[in-house]
């Protein structure tokens, strides 16, 4: 059984995420019960060279039942499409097929994809829809809800973007079973995220199905998608542009994440080994902050937390990586006002605020 999410934001159209074993096979038909969509033809599908030969097919096939025209774009796999080159290339490759205001965008694929083509959308004709076909554990749990969109500049990652809400998201379950085991344990880290940051009954069901959820069960893999993006809808109503500093807590345990992940040099270690690893170095900054009487809640937090990362396959990284040049890359972060760094601290689930920590500290957290 499919389950659905309504995201409703300020200021938006709301938007359902249909979480489901089976359901790009009604995408079309889903679309087609948008009100606006009602007399849309053409879409224009992007997806990658890795994801596009397994579902491209099946989505189109979905899509002309319905009546519509379809077209495909098939981008390289991988982080280095999502730049300004490529997107130029789809505005005039929509151009050229006489896209008008009148059509949709549909982002099959993974994160890259989905900031991708969301972008594209927003920016062609000063903004058409998007729909959201999330294939990965990540951008089914993440990415595709929300809205942010970009693509990256040779200068820093998403630095040019927008934030453009899909009108529809169809997570179908069933795309995960080609998934290598690398990226099933990306989504795993942003699933801990979530848990720890929404609530003791996320957190807990969590822990009592981490083991399921790492070996896969198809059950268990919907509950938490389902989990995350209830948990993700209700941040993103509260601050729609990362405007009221309520958003930022999406980025518990990235700003180490992402400095690990730059100085071994992109690729060498997944995106969520290395969030995972921030995580546990967010609660160990915690734990260094915190008043004498209130440590031993922190440090009973923090092995809770590790537990479930162990349980999700996410081990303690050895990234061998020196103090000094994590401290410098993470100077590099968004969230840097004027060289301070600033943390996503967890004292204990679903208890987090954004503290500015001095450099002697976080070197001294980080056994420098
Ligand atoms: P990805 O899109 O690169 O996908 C990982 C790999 O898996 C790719 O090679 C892809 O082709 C392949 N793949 C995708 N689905 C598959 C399937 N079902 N079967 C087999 N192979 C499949 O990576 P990702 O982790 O999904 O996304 C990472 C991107 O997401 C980053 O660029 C990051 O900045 C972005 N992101 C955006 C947000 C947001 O809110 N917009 C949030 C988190 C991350
Ligand atoms: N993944 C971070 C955000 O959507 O804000």
């Amino acid at each position: 059984m499919a389950t659905k999410v309504i995201v409703s934001l300020p200021g938006e159209h709301d938007y359902s995420v249909r979480i489901g074993s089976g359901i790009i096979a009604a995408l079309g038909c889903n679309l087609r019960e948008i009100e606006r969509f009602s007399t849309i033809r053409d879409v224009l599908v992007i997806t990658d060279s890795d994801v596009g030969p397994l579902y491209l097919a099946q989505v189109k096939a979905s899509l002309s039942q319905a009546g519509f025209k379809a077209a495909d774009i098939v981008v390289p796999a991988g982080e280095n499409s999502k730049s300004l080159e490529i997107a130029g290339e789809i505005w005039s490759a929509m151009a050229q097929l006489g896209m008008g205001r009148d059509c949709v965008v549909v982002a099959l694929g993974g994160g890259v994809v989905g900031d991708l083509a969301g972008y594209v959308a927003a920016s062609y004709m000063r903004g058409v829809p998007v729909v959201q076909v999330p294939t990965t554990l990540l951008a089914m749990v993440d990415s595709s809800v929300g809205g942010k969109t970009a693509v990256n500049l040779p200068e820093g990652k998403n630095l040019v973007g927008a934030f453009w809400q899909p009108s529809f998201v169809c997570a179908d379950t069933d795309t995960l079973a080609t998934l290598p085991d690398r990226e099933w344990r990306c989504g795993c880290g942003e699933v801990a995220k979530s848990a720890v940051i929404d609530s003791d009954d996320f957190f807990f069901w969590l822990t009592n199905h981490a083991h399921e959820l790492a070996n896969r069960d198809s059950e268990t893999t919907q509950e938490a998608i389902a989990r995350c993006v209830v948990f993700k809808a209700d941040v993103v109503a509260r601050d729609k542009t990362e405007s009221e500093g309520v958003r930022e807590c999406l980025n518990y345990g990235h700003t180490l994440g992402h400095a690990i992940e730059s100085c071994a040099s992109f690729g060498t270690f997944s995106h969520g080994a290395c969030v995972a690893e921030g995580m546990r170095f967010a609660a160990r900054l915690a734990q260094s902050v915190a008043p004498e009487a209130g440590r031993g809640a922190v440090e009973a937090f923090a092995e809770a937390q590790a537990e479930l990362l162990d349980a999700l396959g996410l081990e303690s990284l050895n990234h061998g990586l020196s103090p000094e040049e994590l401290l410098a890359a993470m100077k590099h972060d968004k969230k840097v006002r004027s060289g301070e760094l600033r943390f996503v601290l967890v004292d204990d689930i679903a208890s987090w605020r954004v503290e500015t920590l001095s450099d002697d500290l976080v070197l001294a957290a980080l056994g420098g």
